[in-house]
């Protein structure tokens, strides 16, 4: 083993000593937390919009990087790796509301099962449509929307994972990640023999971190799904169709070594991945950097449906409004704006089908709603740093009264922060248009809240509302929804065949 690997492994050994002493569950340096910490607990948010199980992005970074440790590259390389593979599905959620709607079901399992089959052949491609074109619907409506997907023909397919990918990279340079990692996640979906997504590139011509990253990820769906034996041979029978032949050599390798078998096989794939980080890259997660980390996850839940288009945004200019008009000094008014702007990141895990539909909910489909803040909880309360919000997040549903949810409890017993997020969210909310109704004027909304006013809505945190709105003018996101919408319906009117 050569010099330069051998220090490698030291480091990621002393790394890993500091991460799984926990220190308060955050792998630090100093008082510094580590920026990899964050975002490999964050990627579990990305993980259930895929569909996939908690920590497949994670598990996913950590075959990428026994790879690049195999392959000797250097640290810079490795670090811009480490996020791409943590951040790969950033731009999953843009395409969510398109997937739901071509196929009639539920985009979160379209996702997941499309990442089981090999695509790039036209057979299997039909038959995935055939079983799973609207699952619930008549023989017509299973008739019609195929018929859509065939006769719009080719280019329908690429421009589901251009989006994913275009916007999954703009986020990684939002966060002011190198160009290699941008570049990763925009090859995710090429394949070696050029018959991948979205531009179609050839061996070489892919990025080596996007071809690691393409492997790494499905041979993980493959190792969660069916263990390790058949994600070996999966990778064999795709090497040089989908993979570097080079690539899938070095994993099978790797698969004979007991370290990665028992790396593998953790649950808390998170942690197991932080040991990755390459340390002598230095990306601390400083305040500044968290205020954008929670921007950039807030435009992925944004991102989800056109009728949520810039929804957590507009709840964090009113929270900041509202907690600067009760006078909270700059850190917490930093965590409220924060928290608002995460307080719907469980809606990630929600199918669009239930998100954007057009009537009434069912039960059954309110109560899908209905978990949303649970996830949010769950969520942020795996985040070093944003852990101190995730209660307040998971309370943004609950009401004066007790009537609200996921819990049930009566927000007077809740800290302030949270009923102002509830009221910022509920008078945002109200104000925007839904698919079964138009935004309501600023002081309809107001007058309703009023007259619900220390039944269900927290008369102090109404206050602080009106107090903000006496300051600075409202204006309503509906022209931004109006133009996500347009947007969604050009894009729908060059549908989808996934056999071409
Ligand atoms: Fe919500
Ligand atoms: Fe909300």
């Amino acid at each position: 083993m050569g010099k330069f690997v051998t220090s490698q492994l030291m480091e990621r050994s002393e790394h890993c000593a500091v991460v799984e002493r926990g220190d308060a569950g955050a792998a630090k340096r100093g008082d510094t937390l580590r920026l990899g910490e964050v975002l490999s607990a964050l990627s579990y948010a990305l993980d259930i919009t895929e569909g996939q199980p908690c920590g497949h992005a994670a598990r996913s970074c950590l075959v990428g990087m026994h790879l690049a440790e195999k392959l000797h590259l250097l640290s810079s390389d490795r670090s811009s790796l480490f996020y791409a593979l943590l951040l790969k599905d950033a731009g999953c959620s843009s395409n969510a509301a398109k997937m739901a709607y071509l196929f009639g079901a539920d985009d979160r399992k379209i996702k997941h099962d499309l990442k089981e089959i090999d695509w790039s052949k036209a057979a299997e491609g039909l038959r995935f449509m055939r079983q799973n074109v609207s699952p619930e619907g008549s023989r017509t409506e299973r008739f019609l929307k195929m018929a859509a997907m065939l006769l719009h023909g080719p280019g329908g397919a690429k421009k589901l994972v251009q989006t994913r990918c275009e916007r999954g990279a703009a986020v990684a340079r939002t966060l002011g990640f190198p160009e290699m990692t941008a570049q990763a996640i925009l090859d995710l979906d090429e394949h070696w023999n050029g018959q991948g997504h979205p531009r179609g590139l050839r061996g070489e011509e892919i990025s080596l971190a996007g071809r690691i990253a393409g492997l790494a990820q499905t041979f993980e769906v493959f190792y969660t799904k069916l263990g390790l034996t058949a994600a070996l041979e999966m990778t064999l029978a795709r090497s040089g169709t989908w993979f570097d032949p080079t690539l899938v050599s070095l994993l099978h390798g790797l698969a004979a070594e007991d370290e990665f078998r028992s790396e593998l096989a953790r649950r808390d794939a998170d942690v197991a991945v932080a040991c990755y980080e390459p340390h002598d890259v230095p990306r601390y997660a400083d305040d500044a950097l968290l205020d954008r980390v929670a921007e950039a996850f807030a435009q992925v839940v944004d991102a989800k449906s056109p009728w949520t288009h810039k929804h957590s945004r507009g709840v964090a200019d009113l929270a900041l409004g509202m907690g600067r008009a009760v006078g909270f000094e700059a850190d917490r008014l930093r965590r409220l704006r924060r928290t608002a702007l995460l307080h719907d990141i469980g809606k990630l895990g929600v199918s669009n089908l239930v998100l954007d539909k057009p009537g009434k909910l069912t039960d059954e489909e309110f109560a899908a709603m209905k978990k949303h803040p649970d996830f949010s909880e769950r969520i942020l309360a795996r985040v070093p740093a944003f852990a101190s919000m995730a209660e307040i997040a998971g309370a943004h549903h609950e009401r004066l009264d007790g009537r609200g949810y996921y819990r049930g409890v009566a927000s007077e017993t809740l800290p302030l922060e949270s009923r102002i997020v509830m009221v910022a969210d509920v008078f945002e909310a109200l104000t925007a248009a839904r698919p079964y109704r138009a935004g309501m004027p600023a002081e309809k909304v107001i007058d309703m809240l009023e007259r619900d006013a220390g039944t269900s809505v927290c008369p102090t945190a109404l206050n602080l509302l009106k107090r903000h709105l006496e300051r600075k003018d409202f204006t309503s996101r509906v022209e931004h929804q109006l133009e996500a919408l347009d947007l969604l319906h050009q894009d729908l009117a060059a549908p989808v065949c996934m056999a071409c």
